[in-house]
């Protein structure tokens, strides 16, 4: 009985101990805090996530004495792994301490700073100093929203919802009409394809939303491919192209397709001489090209065409202002949407295409879906680092109900199970069919317009 009685008591100073410890600790020092942005607002974020959050979200965090026992040394490394994981503040913040925050980091953090749920509470148990304080709390929100407004808040948008992070399309961009009719020509042109029976609109249909609407595309000489078309719509926007990210920009992307032996099968040498006879489209390219055919300048009017294919959509008229564009229904939907935490990583103009992130966050999807194909390597097959494996570029949901079949594996053609999936593989959230409908409906207001006409009818 002695021995347990002292056995409490040890236990009791160890855990009285360690926070002592750590109240005593001198004030941290890292990138964050040292970083010290010329915007004073930032500049107190800085501060605070430097001296809250930096232990976990950066490779700096001075480690306590006891992280060197073994049990409790383990969960401490764990979670900075697992931190780090999620996000980084070292490499984004600090290391661009007066560039814009990305939108996706402003959003996570602003769902983990308003929910309470950061620092972890095991953390918090030794760290009684770190708990966030609601003035704390309020900078941390004031800067995500200052940053929102200054960078992200599309023209036009009403005030109540410069802070949404979901912003509309803008109705059309500033672009060189004579280059976008010419990549309209060449994006419809089978003659880009080696056996002239393939352009780039068999596989990016626009009135199938800009896919062709089949789990995998098939290429010329009936060759199927092993990963699902994307949208071209607001390809705009899109921050890399491809699901791996391998291609930087829509110019670097169109040159893909055309020697890609599993869809158009060609090369430039071949496509330019069947182009070079056509004297109508040969006059209309010279006219603006004096330079003539070429891999850069007939990947650069393609590219201006696929700028122009924006879908402002009713979601966009809900956000200018215009209540009544979307039902209630629709909007509950859409609070559902950020509420789950959809919006973490469907965010921004496109809801997505700005991060990748792995598909299976909160359970093994991979696992669960058995056959595995070299296009589940996601981003891994770009960068060979492990931890990027299984990660995607996250898909737009503009149009989304007209995009399917869904995911890179093109597995199921039912809005529906996707939301299921969502949430089981994405937030670790069983999702009600009530909830499950709503946000199905919200994201059916953002099926758009394109050339004056409704995609999808
Ligand atoms: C003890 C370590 C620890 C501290 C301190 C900590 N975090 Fe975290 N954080 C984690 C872990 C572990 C995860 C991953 C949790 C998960 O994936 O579910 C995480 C995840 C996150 C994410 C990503 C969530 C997502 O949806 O992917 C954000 C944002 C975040 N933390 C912000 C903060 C902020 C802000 C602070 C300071 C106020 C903070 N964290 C302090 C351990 C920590
Ligand atoms: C045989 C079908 C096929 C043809 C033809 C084709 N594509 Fe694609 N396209 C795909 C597939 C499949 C992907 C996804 C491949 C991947 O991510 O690995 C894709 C990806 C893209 C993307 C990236 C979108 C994003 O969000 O990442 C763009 C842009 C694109 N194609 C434009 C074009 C253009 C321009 C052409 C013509 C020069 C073209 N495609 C021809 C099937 C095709
Ligand atoms: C952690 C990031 C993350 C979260 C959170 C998340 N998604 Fe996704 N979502 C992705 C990624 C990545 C993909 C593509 C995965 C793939 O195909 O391999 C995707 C795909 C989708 C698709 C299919 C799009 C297409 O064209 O194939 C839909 C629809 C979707 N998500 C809706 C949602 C909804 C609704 C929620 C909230 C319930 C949600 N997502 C939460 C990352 C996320």
């Amino acid at each position: 009985m002695k021995n347990v009685i002292r056995f409490v008591i040890v236990l009791a100073l160890l855990a009285l101990l360690f926070p002592l410890y750590n109240q005593f600790r001198s004030a941290p020092v890292n990138s964050l805090t040292l970083a010290k942005p010329a915007d004073p607002l930032r500049a107190k974020a800085f501060a605070i996530l430097g001296a809250k959050c930096a232990d976990c979200h950066t490779l700096e965090g001075a480690l306590p004495f006891y992280a060197a026992l073994p049990v409790i040394g383990k969960l401490i490394k764990g979670d900075i792994q697992d931190g780090l994981k999620a996000i980084n503040y070292q490499t984004t913040l600090a290391a661009a301490p007066d560039q814009p925050a990305g939108e996706v980091l402003l959003v996570k953090t602003e769902k983990e700073v308003s929910s309470g749920d950061m620092p972890p509470l095991p953390y918090l148990a030794l760290h009684w100093e770190a708990r966030l304080s609601a003035g704390e709390k309020a900078t941390l929100l004031d800067w995500i929203h200052a940053e929102r407004a200054k960078h992200y808040a599309t023209a036009g948008i009403a005030p109540q919802f410069q802070n949404e992070p979901i912003q509309p399309l803008p109705e059309k961009l500033e672009l060189d009409a004579r280059k976008v009719a010419l990549g309209s020509k060449l994006f419809h042109d089978k003659r880009l394809s080696k056996d002239n029976t393939l352009s780039c609109a068999s596989c990016h249909d626009l009135a199938k939303g800009g896919t062709d609407q089949a789990q995998y595309s098939t290429g010329v000489g009936q060759k199927l491919g092993g990963i699902n078309s994307p949208t071209v719509f607001n390809s705009a926007f899109q921050s890399v192209m491809f699901w791996d990210g391998r291609a930087p920009t829509l110019e670097a992307q169109a040159d893909g397709p055309v020697n890609n032996p599993g869809e158009m099968a060609s090369n430039w040498q071949e496509t330019i001489p069947k182009l070079q006879p056509d004297a109508e489209l040969t006059a209309a390219f010279n006219a603006v090209y004096p330079q003539g055919y070429s891999k850069e300048t007939i990947t650069e009017a393609i590219a201006m065409f696929e700028r122009s294919l924006l879908t402002p959509a009713r979601f966009d008229r809900f956000l200018r202002g215009q209540a009544d564009a979307i039902t209630a229904d629709e909007r509950h939907g859409y609070e559902l949407f950020k509420q789950y935490g959809c919006a973490c990583c469907h965010v921004g103009k496109l809801l997505g295409g700005q991060s990748y992130e792995p598909l299976g966050r909160t359970a093994d999807y991979f696992a669960d879906r058995g056959k595995p194909t070299p296009a589940d390597d996601g981003r891994f097959s770009v960068t060979k680092n492990e931890g990027d494996r299984h990660k995607f570029k996250v898909p737009t949901l503009r149009n989304v109900a007209i995009t399917f079949p869904y995911l890179h594996d093109g597995m199921t053609s039912d809005l529906k199970q996707v939301v299921q999936l969502m949430g089981k593989y994405q937030l670790g959230e069983s999702i009600s069919a009530a909830d499950n409908a709503s946000i199905v409906a919200f994201l059916h207001t953002l099926t758009g317009v394109y050339d004056g006409k409704p995609l999808g009818k």
